[in-house]
């Protein structure tokens, strides 16, 4: 049994395991080197030697204890025939975004589509990974790719994105149900290729409302987990509501998952009184310290250790890691973490 799924079994761990959200990326020379020779980004995704091999580059350089598959929340716009590009500077486009073609076109399932290069290279990592060590499979939660769906572009403001559900619910309801069958599929694919453990990340969770939140969040959340629970049910779940605060709890609570992922704003206090009485929590060091490094890094982990290592935790950040954080902080903060008693 790898390291993630003995914690979800109730094994004491210490120093707690630790994985870092974005620790394949660009801030490593040596990712930089394979994203090159791949191409581009969606190839780099699509060819499951490079795929693999910058999957497991965090792993030799810092021994950290899980891996988590190299792809993007929004390979899945594929399967709706969406084209996307990812653009240095701007990130992911959409050709035919839903606010100018309010369409749904042709699904195509993930086992006919080029999902099935994730599994594969889920498959080589597996074969490459030491036995103990987690290897994480994920997928987008369907308001968070939505988001993405309707926009085409990465927005700060999401306030568009929740008028257009809201102004388009028949279809907006869908293609969230759509997304639920492809997302619980396409997870299923990634733990039957090896992945013994799979993440569900809502990075934009936070911008709704307590019905919205329900709607969008939580019943189609609640859908996916329960569809990979039928077939895989010891597989532990990560959920990721990213600045959802208000609703962190009631999230944990209702939609089945395993494991809360907490992001740096949320209250530490609150995590521990509320979150660690009935979950495995993940977090939350902010990417801006580590980016910092030095004193106040190790600080800051003193602080997180402190406060969660009463109760199983993943010591982990509260988003990803920066593009220009230098390497040796992230050595820096295993070693720190490891040489605690
Ligand atoms: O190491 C890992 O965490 C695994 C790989 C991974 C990537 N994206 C690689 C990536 C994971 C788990 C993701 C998830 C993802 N993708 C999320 C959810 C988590 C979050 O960050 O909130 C979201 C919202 C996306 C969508 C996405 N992908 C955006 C907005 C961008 C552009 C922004 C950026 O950082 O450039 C991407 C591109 C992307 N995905 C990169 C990486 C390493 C950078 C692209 C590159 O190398 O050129």
């Amino acid at each position: 049994m790898t390291i993630l799924c003995k914690l979800n079994d109730g094994d004491k761990i210490w120093p707690p395991p630790i994985w870092l959200m974005r620790q394949a990326g660009r801030y490593l020379p040596e990712y930089n080197v394979v994203r090159n020779k791949a191409g581009s980004f969606l190839d780099l995704c699509y060819k499951p030697d490079y795929a693999s091999e910058v999957t497991l580059q965090p792993i030799s350089r810092f021994d950290l204890d899980a891996a988590i598959i190299f792809a993007d929340i929004l390979l899945i716009l594929q399967n709706f025939g969406m084209d996307i590009k990812f653009e240095e500077k701007i990130g992911p486009v959409l050709e035919k975004p839903l606010i100018e073609i309010p369409v749904l076109n042709d699904i195509t399932e993930v086992e006919k589509s080029k999902l099935v290069n994730v599994g594969e290279a889920i498959n080589l990592t597996r074969n490459k990974l030491p036995r103990e060590k987690s290897l994480i499979g994920f997928c987008g939660a369907p308001w968070t790719v939505m988001t993405y769906m309707i926009n085409g572009r990465s927005k700060k403001d999401l306030s568009q994105s929740v008028k257009w559900m809201e102004d388009n619910q028949s279809l907006a309801n869908d293609i969230i149900d759509v997304l639920v069958d492809l997302s619980a599929a396409y997870l299923i694919l990634q733990i039957q290729a090896g992945a013994d453990i799979v993440k569900i990340f809502d990075s934009w969770a936070g911008v709704l409302n307590e019905s919205q939140f329900n709607n969008w969040v939580i019943k189609p959340t609640s859908k996916i987990i329960a569809k990979v629970k039928d077939v895989f049910p010891k597989t532990p779940i990560i959920g990721f509501p990213k600045g959802a605060h208000q609703f962190y709890e009631k999230y944990a609570l209702e939609t089945g998952l395993n494991i809360i992922a907490v992001d740096s704003e949320l209250d530490r206090d609150y995590v521990r009184n509320i979150l660690q009485k009935k979950f495995i929590v993940q977090g939350n060091i902010s990417p801006n310290i580590l980016l910092r490094g030095g004193a106040e890094l190790k600080k800051d982990i003193e602080l997180n250790i402190n406060k969660f290592r009463d109760q199983p935790f993943i010591l982990g950040l509260g988003h990803g890691i920066l593009r220009n954080t230098p390497p040796q902080h992230v050595l820096d903060l295993v070693q720190f973490v490891r040489s605690l008693s």
